[in-house]
């Protein structure tokens, strides 16, 4: 049986909310992942340290003993962060970034960045202290196409941001299209992008397969088949501008299965697996661990994960639903199959 042996893997983007809801999902990640970037989205947001050190404390007493798994902390972009709040931060230890969301741009986003130039001194303060900008790189504006949000914000948010701050590490998340890769592979060695298994599995027409596919949409939204494997050639190119953030949005069954359904994929139960399939489709199982578990600790200035974890190719069924707190979940591929399984 063919199997691959990795250095265990960090997850650069997730989103694992809190309380029960946290109990319910967070060791689907701890079991395959031995660090992850935590995202400061909760209802309220993750604004100071002091939130982020009670947040990281109760990650790590929901996750089972017998996983070692270390969550690292973001906080909440606002208008109002303050500079003393980067420096509280940056020596905090247990924050590693602040998350950028324009205002309204996705779930738990209406207090965050209005306008991008209020921050500026927060920035310029984050560029100092040596603390990453994760950015949500979307418009917002209601006047320019969904699919069209993320290459625009390229040329009026972003560019602009980058040649105001040249030394501030900015990782652009979950990119989607070939305008994002293109952005990112000319820029300087303080960019890089975190790439979601959806987005190199999937393309638009996935969101209508068959009829309206509430649990494949997720936001920046799935794109044209072109975009796909633009992105898809990133992550397995070899760059290390390139690496894994699964950005796994765990929300309930009731808030995906309705009128106005929430954005948000969940794909940590299986989230090694469905990146170890998309490589091997495209024929490069072999960069599977440099993007997986070398490029995204590198990036950040932390150490390269020692332990291994090893990928057995093997059919695994996938459960219909999965509880969370009281209600369920319903993960990616419910009820169909993933061609990996961790070694058991
Ligand atoms: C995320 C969530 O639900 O928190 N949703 C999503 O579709 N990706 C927020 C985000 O990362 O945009
Ligand atoms: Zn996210």
């Amino acid at each position: 049986m063919q199997t691959l042996t990795l250095t265990r893997p960090d997850d650069l983007h997730l989103h694992v909310r809190d309380g029960a809801a946290m109990g319910s999902v967070v060791n689907h990640t701890a079991s395959q992942f031995a660090r992850a970037i935590i995202m400061p989205n909760l209802k309220p947001p993750v604004v100071t340290t002091d939130d982020a050190i009670a947040y990281r404390e109760r990650i790590l007493s929901a996750v089972d003993e017998k996983y070692q798994f270390e969550p690292l902390m973001t906080l909440y972009l606002t208008d109002n962060t303050s500079i003393s709040e980067v420096k509280k931060a940056a020596d905090s230890e247990c924050v590693k970034a602040i998350k950028y969301y324009p205002a309204g741009a996705t779930t738990n986003s209406d207090q965050a960045v209005t306008d991008i130039k209020k921050t500026y001194d927060t920035l310029e303060a984050m560029m100092k202290q040596g603390l990453l900008l994760l950015v949500h790189g979307e418009v917002t504006d209601n006047n320019v196409d969904v699919f069209e949000r993320e290459t625009v914000f390229i040329d009026k948010v972003l560019t602009p941001l980058v040649n105001e701050f040249s030394e501030l590490k900015i990782v652009f998340e979950h990119i989607t299209t070939k305008s994002a890769v293109d952005f990112v592979m000319q820029a300087g060695n303080n960019i890089a992008a975190t790439i979601t298994p959806q987005h190199i599995l999937l393309n638009r027409n996935d969101l209508f397969k068959g009829g309206l596919q509430p649990h494949h949409y997720c936001l920046p939204v799935l794109k044209a088949e072109e975009n796909r494997q633009a992105v898809l050639a990133a992550a397995i190119s070899g760059n290390p501008k390139f690496f894994l953030g699964t950005d796994s949005a765990p929300h309930s069954k009731t808030a995906k299965e309705t009128s106005c359904g929430c954005a948000g994929i969940y794909s940590a139960h299986i989230a090694i697996e469905l990146y170890a399939e998309a490589f091997e489709a495209a024929g490069a199982l072999e960069k599977l661990e440099a993007f997986a578990s070398h490029y995204g600790a590198d990036f950040y200035g932390l150490p390269r994960n020692t332990d291994k974890l090893t990928l057995v190719k093997q059919e695994q069924t996938i459960p219909e639903k999965f509880s969370f707190g009281d209600d369920e979940l319903v993960p990616f591929r419910a009820n169909g199959t993933c061609a990996w399984q961790l070694k058991k």
